[in-house]
């Protein structure tokens, strides 16, 4: 085990389980902590006293001192001890050199057992698969894990590196409020009913997104906070209902600022908290040309397969799959995988079964194989046609080719996710590589067909290029937002944007989003109206703090760096959240539930 951070003995005025060297020798000392495990030799017993700073060995003799050894004898793992003896040096051939106090051990004169342990439901002192449920239930005990212990503890010197980074730059941090007003903002709030006023309620802030505007119009122009969010939405590996971002907004900023500062915080943290090999300056792409290379406006970068569109080279074609969607202003796009030509039926059904999952009718495949192009479509191409959606792409002898025809948003999708399957199965994406991509120039709005009216793509709030202002009265889905995100490895660790500083912007916006003058005025009425109180231009970021130590803790989902999450059906199993309340509860708050209601349980895990 190695150890997390050794704590100087005459700062905490206590040794710890890490502590003790060879220098050490001769020494009378006190050690208190868990049995990682105890070995008895019918004569010695040795035990492996562990903490959170290492493991140290402590020897019983029962010639030397035998009511220790005694009770030695009937301690079991977990069980915890305070042991005063003496530090001896270990005999030669007996010393362990991976083990940081592996040149001593200590001869117990007195034994204390402070508390006993029930059996574990799992091994604390081995790696072993556990069942995420069984872990989640006694999540205590899944925390004095080595890997979770680490996890932790790297988790707190990330957040301290950021504190103490923008510390040093002039920010301010400011702690805002958790009971806030509902307001819509993307994801469903989660909401809380007050007895005060009894039907009325607060909501959990998803961000705090407003309120640190509002931190600009009051001059506190280097605003950060590690803010706790809350999201009712659907759980996913890189999604918990309750999260924490570092957020950010400054003043007097533009988009380069804002994208300068988290690219120079998040090179220190890459250089101090990993040993990736990672890409400076990170890379950028507008939103636009992400979706025409690779689909997806998070796309993995470690590796190629790009998208290649063939539409043009083959319009005019006779095969009907092809030339509908063309007919029907949809495009035709393929990738070239590498070395897969000898794909058996069953490969292609599978990942055509991928292409179908993401909404495509079809995948239409080109194998180059002995100097021939193997494909169930090749019969319905003319020869230039077959060359243009193969050769002409780059494919050599022994690549596949794959094609979807479909609408753009299909097509994106489902030759997006086939990429991503490549990338992983080939083993393209390099594990060891961290590739960092800013997408930016997104759509400030898209038309929403059930609500018929425009929403925001991003945030409501997001400003937007000025050389794009005169769109908004003739193409609005085309005028590009001051917005950025920052991905990483095919994730969003982050995002934010400039922001519309002027009420008559902000409601001209709302305005297009559907919401009347009193609408506006009811639900955003404190930020409009600080808005004309001397508002500074300002803009703002806020990193996903649980998904960047997710990457940086080689771990494959943010459940593995939080230390007390939900499940993947937000449940918290070790206190059995969410859980009836008492009548009175409901009735201080004005609430009844509604019949049935409890009738329609979901399982819970
Ligand atoms: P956004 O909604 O993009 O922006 O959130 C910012 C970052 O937070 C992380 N994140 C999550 N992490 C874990 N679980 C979740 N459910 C979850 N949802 C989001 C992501 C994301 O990039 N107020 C704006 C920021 C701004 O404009 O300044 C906001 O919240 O890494
Ligand atoms: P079908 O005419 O539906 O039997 O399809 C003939 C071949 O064309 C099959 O290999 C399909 O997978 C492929 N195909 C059909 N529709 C599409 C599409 N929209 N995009 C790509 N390939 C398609």
């Amino acid at each position: 085990m190695s150890t997390f951070r050794d704590v100087d003995p005459a700062v905490t005025g206590k040794l710890t389980c890490g502590s003790l060297r060879g220098a050490n020798a001769g020494e009378n000392v006190v050690l208190r902590g868990w049995v990682n495990r105890r070995r008895d030799l019918g004569g010695l017993i040795f035990i492996d006293l562990r903490d959170r700073y290492g493991l140290t060995q402590i020897v019983f003799n029962p010639e030397i001192q035998p009511d220790a050894h005694a009770m030695a004898s009937e301690v079991r793992n977990e069980y915890v001890l305070e042991a005063t003896g003496i530090v001896r040096e270990r005999p030669e051939g007996t010393k362990n050199p991976r083990l940081a106090t592996g040149e001593i051990e200590i001869e117990v004169q007195s034994l204390t057992v402070l508390n006993t342990s029930l059996n574990p439901p799992f091994y604390i002192n081995e790696e072993s698969d556990v069942d995420e449920s069984l872990r989640l239930k006694y999540r205590y005990l899944d925390l004095r894990r080595e890997r979770m212990q680490r996890n932790v503890i790297l988790r707190h010197q990330i957040v301290k590196y950021m504190r103490d980074f923008l510390d040093d730059r002039g920010f301010v941090e400011v702690e805002t409020p958790l009971l806030i007003r509902s307001t819509p903002e993307g994801a469903r709030d989660f909401v809380v009913p007050s007895s005060g006023f009894p039907g009325e309620f607060y909501a959990l802030p998803q961000s705090p997104q407003q309120l640190k505007q509002l931190l600009m119009v009051s001059g506190l122009d280097r605003y950060f906070q590690i803010a706790r969010c809350f999201r009712d939405e659907a759980q996913r590996a890189d999604r918990q209902p309750e999260f924490t971002q570092l957020d950010i907004e400054m003043s007097f900023v533009s988009q380069e600022d804002v994208m300068g500062l988290i690219e120079q915080l998040f090179i220190e943290l890459t250089e101090t908290f990993t040993d990736k090999s990672f890409n400076r300056p990170f890379s950028r792409l507008t939103y636009h040309e992400a979706m025409e290379r690779f689909g997806s406006d998070r796309p993995d970068m470690r590796f190629g397969l790009e998208f290649q569109n063939v539409t043009d080279a083959v319009r005019g074609t006779e095969f009907k799959a092809f030339a509908g969607v063309i007919e029907n202003g949809g495009v035709i796009k393929g990738i070239v995988v590498p070395g897969c030509a000898d794909y058996t039926r069953k490969q292609i059904d599978d990942i055509t079964e991928i292409a179908k999952a993401n909404g495509a009718k079809g995948l239409a495949t080109f194998a180059l194989r002995e100097g021939e192009i193997k494909s169930p479509v090749a019969k319905f191409l003319s020869e230039g046609e077959l060359a243009a959606v193969t050769t002409d792409l780059g494919a050599d002898e022994g690549d596949l080719v794959l094609l979807v025809a479909d609408s753009f948003d299909v097509v994106s999708k489902s030759l997006s996710a086939l990429r991503t399957h490549f990338g992983d199965v080939l083993g393209l994406a390099d594990p060891n590589v961290f590739h960092y991509l800013w997408i930016y120039e997104f759509p400030l709005l898209e038309w929403d067909e059930e609500g018929q009216r425009w929403d925001a793509t991003h945030n409501p709030f997001s400003g937007f290029l000025e050389e794009d202002r005169p769109l908004l009265a003739t193409d609005p889905g085309a005028v590009r937002a001051k917005q950025y995100d920052l991905t990483l490895n095919g994730f969003e660790v982050g995002g934010g944007s400039v922001r519309m500083h002027t009420r008559a912007d902000q409601a001209m916006i709302f305005s297009m989003m559907g919401h009347s003058p009193e609408a506006q005025q009811e639900r955003f009425g404190a930020i409009l109206d600080a808005l004309e109180f001397g508002a500074p231009p300002h803009g703002g970021i806020a990193m996903g703090i649980d998904r960047w130590v997710m990457f940086a803790a080689d771990e494959s989902n943010i459940r593995e760096v939080m230390a007390f999450p939900k499940n993947q059906r937000g449940v918290d199993l070790m206190f059995d959240a969410p859980s009836p309340i008492e009548e009175q509860q409901l009735v201080d708050v004005g609430l009844s539930l509604r019949p049935n209601v409890d009738k329609d349980q979901a399982a819970r895990t």
